[in-house]
């Protein structure tokens, strides 16, 4: 096995490797465990680098430290593995406690002893990345302790055999007979010397999700996070640390991406002498933990991945190891279905003769799930009622003779059959709130926050989770479903729990988040031949920790694909393309007004997991021979669009001109995708050189029957030119190796 970790008993390091990768840490003075490298492999360590000792003003030294101090040693600066308060080191510390008899802050964690084990344990109750065979993996423990606050913290450290990544997670077990009060408890904290890293992160918005930035970093704390009580369309859970020049194929990059989709939070601080400090997990904005005695706190955990060999890389990295180690279950490899949803197409206004005009059209051009999205259930006929009422609108679809009916037609046309649920969220119009208004969050004698007229279930307590799972095994008992689309509208406000007494309201925003992934598990588990997909208004819980029930999420409820190239182009910066999902739906978009044709549309939706969303009945018979024609197309690519490795060539943050690319695992066939976005009196022709070919193989063009090597594709490259004199434009081009 090439995993390794080795504990060096003299110099008293820990140097965890693969065939990419190194992380070594080591324990200092004063058992304090210090961080001493991480990046690209490194045969053996010799401790060249010993981090300098200097006398700092105001950088305090260690307590407990023997007379003969060295005040060249500071917390303050010396890069740890995980800081507490209040004890010296004045940057962002990883955990902040406080004793709950004296109302002292401050813990201060020292190395008490370790154990390797190989594989990785699993984490109870949270997503997490997890193996397939005990030796691909190696997991270092170390033990710490505050000896004042007689509690252990266990850092874990897995390291895959290829991967080029370090999975990393805390736990806080209290050993004292008082209660410790957990203020703050992240992931992970990683310390870099000086650097010239820039900052990438995903910032957005519904509709305008994952756009990319990339900033300096000035002195001083910067922050991307969520508070909204879940991972948000505004920041994702995952930034990079890039080379200033940084390209697709070339510079050094860190990866942090955390798995969790509650509030989470990433501080980087760049210290006053330019060294950098990454602390990741759950957000300590509302939080707060009352850990009793003997209890235990495990944090989620977070995926650092590093490259030496630019963005797409780094890319590359995690969508190998989120489709393969962390999405499970009997989808996670294969085709997913081409679906028609029916949001776009009717909103919540139809009947089964409308939607049944729809499929009548969809099963004739090969597509294969019909999805029944919002308005189904309780007496939801607007956006204003119902939510918790996950029993069949026995109204609506009675021109079909109800929903059973309709799932069975669906599979007389050899269809499946998926169904909109929202589970988390309750409508005051309700049965379920006039039942037990207790179940959403909420403050007494305080005016509940409306947001999309919704309200949120109080997911922390057991039996409001209980409830809403008898009510969706219910229907998934007797109405044959293949496909559940797990929405989200809206964020959470008074965040308040009412089986919570006062002292432990601050942990209802990470309980919530538990109680979630507690029902997803319950769900999966039972319905194993289910597919799930995540979805909160479009792509605004699109992270790791879904990914680990729901193998796909939709991406934006913004489908125009202009907008589209950026959200996409944004999301495979960390997630693989089969989680993401695109539908194809009606011009003018409903989004942006703008006019697209059919092509481009579906030129967009094919980079990723394809589906349509629109009037089908509406369309003239040529529109429909089109999407007939696409449908083939992807029917006989999916393989490659699914689950090929994605490269990045031209970006739309910076072009007019983009273009993106597909090579399958064994090199011998690549599809290309060239945009252009606006037409041009005097359009520049820009090339396209092709990436991640095999130099000798002679790849044929499958229209045009051209030939070309590999490395003349990826040196001399194909000019890009207009196709038409149009706005919005794509050309596709699939080549084989023939040779
Ligand atoms: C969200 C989803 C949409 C649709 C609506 C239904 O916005 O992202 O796709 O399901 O809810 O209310």
């Amino acid at each position: 096995m090439t995993v390794k970790i080795n504990f060096d008993e003299q110099h008293q390091i820990f140097h965890l490797t693969n065939q990419k990768i190194s992380y070594i840490l080591g324990i200092e003075e004063g058992q304090l465990l210090a961080q001493l490298y991480f990046g690209k492999k490194i045969t053996s360590y010799h401790n060249s680098r010993r981090y300098p000792r200097l006398d700092r003003g105001f950088s305090p030294n260690l307590a407990g430290q023997p007379a003969e101090i060295d005040r060249g040693f500071s917390k303050d600066v010396l890069p740890q593995e995980y800081s507490g308060n209040q004890t010296g080191d004045y940057r962002q510390t990883a955990i902040n406690l406080t004793d709950d008899v004296n109302g002292a802050s401050a813990a201060d964690f020292r190395y008490a002893d370790f154990k390797i084990v190989s594989g990785k344990p699993h984490l109870k109750g949270l997503p997490q990345t997890y193996i397939e065979k005990r030796d691909e993996a190696q997991t270092l423990i170390i033990h710490l302790i505050d000896a004042t606050l007689r509690t252990s913290l266990y850092l874990s450290y897995t390291i895959y055999d290829q991967r080029a990544v370090i999975i990393k997670s805390a736990k806080l077990v209290n050993n004292s007979d008082r209660i410790i009060r957990i203020d703050k408890i992240a992931s992970a904290q990683l310390d870099l010397p000086k650097n010239n890293f820039d900052l990438i992160s995903l910032y957005g918005a519904h509709v305008n999700e994952r756009q990319i930035q990339k900033n300096e970093l000035p002195f001083g704390i910067t922050e991307i996070s969520s508070r909204r009580g879940s991972s948000s369309h505004h920041f994702n859970p995952f930034i990079a640390l890039v080379d200033k020049h940084i390209s697709e194929t070339s510079g050094e990059a860190i990866g942090v991406q955390l798995v969790y989709s509650g509030n989470h939070q990433f501080t980087i601080e760049k210290d006053y002498i330019q060294q950098l400090r990454i602390i990741t997990g759950i957000n300590e904005y509302g939080f707060n933990w009352q850990l009793a005695p003997t209890a235990e706190f495990q944090t989620p955990e977070v995926i650092f991945a590093y490259t030496d060999k630019g963005l797409n890389d780094l890319s590359l990295t995690y969508h190998k190891l989120l489709r393969e180690r962390v999405a499970r279950g009997k989808f996670k490899y294969a085709k997913r279905p081409i679906v028609i949803n029916n949001w776009e197409a009717t909103y919540f206004d139809f009947n089964a003769t409308k939607i049944k005009a729809i499929i009548d059209k969809a099963a004739p051009l090969g597509i294969e799930m019909f999805v029944l999205d919002d308005g189904w259930f309780g007496k939801r006929d607007d956006d204003k009622s119902s939510l918790g009422d996950w029993y069949e609108y026995v109204d609506k679809l009675s021109d079909g003779g109800g929903l059973a009916n309709l799932a069975e037609m669906v599979h007389k046309k050899n269809m499946q059959f998926g169904l909109w649920f929202e589970p988390e969220m309750i409508s005051a119009d309700s049965k379920l709130y006039r039942q037990h208004p207790d179940y959403a969050l909420t403050i007494d004698n305080r005016e509940m926050t409306p947001s999309r007229d919704q309200y949120v279930l109080d997911f922390s307590r057991d039996e409001v989770v209980d409830n809403i799972f008898n009510q969706i095994c219910q229907i998934l008992d007797t109405v044959k479903i293949d496909y559940i689309k797990w929405d989200m509208n809206r964020h959470l406000t008074e965040v308040y729990s009412h089986a919570l007494n006062n002292t432990k309201q601050g942990e209802v925003y990470h309980r919530y988040m538990l109680g979630v992934y507690d029902l997803a598990e319950r769900l999966v588990t039972k319905y194993p031949d289910i597919l799930f997909e995540g979805c909160s208004g479009g792509g605004g819980r699109f992270d790791a920790g879904m990914l680990y029930y729901f193998p796909q999420s939709w991406t934006s409820d913004n489908t125009d694909p202009i907008a589209r190239l950026k959200i996409q182009y944004g999301t495979s910066l960390a997630y693989p393309l089969s989680s993401m999902t695109a539908h194809v739906s009606a011009s003018p978009n409903h989004q942006t007004g703008r006019q697209t044709s059919l092509a481009m549309r579906a030129g967009v939706a094919f980079a990723g997991v394809l589906g349509y969303e629109l009037d089908l009945s509406k369309l003239t018979d040529d529109e429909l021979k089109t999407i007939a024609m696409q449908i083939a197309f992807y029917q006989k690519h999916w393989q490659l669009l699914q689950y090929g490795d994605f490269k990045r060539i031209k970006s739309p943050f910076e072009e007019n001109e983009v273009a993106w690319e597909f090579v399958s695992a064994n090199q011998e066939e690549v599809m290309l995708f060239n945009y252009r976005i606006l037409s041009e009196a005097q359009p520049s022709f820009s090339i396209t050189k092709l990436t991640g070919l095999k130099d000798n193989y002679l790849y044929q063009e499958t229209t045009t029957h051209h030939q070309y090597y590999g490395d003349e594709l990826m040196n001399v490259g194909l000019y890009d030119a207009p196709v038409a004199k149009q706005d919005f434009t794509v050309t596709i081009k699939h080549f084989k190796k023939i040779k």
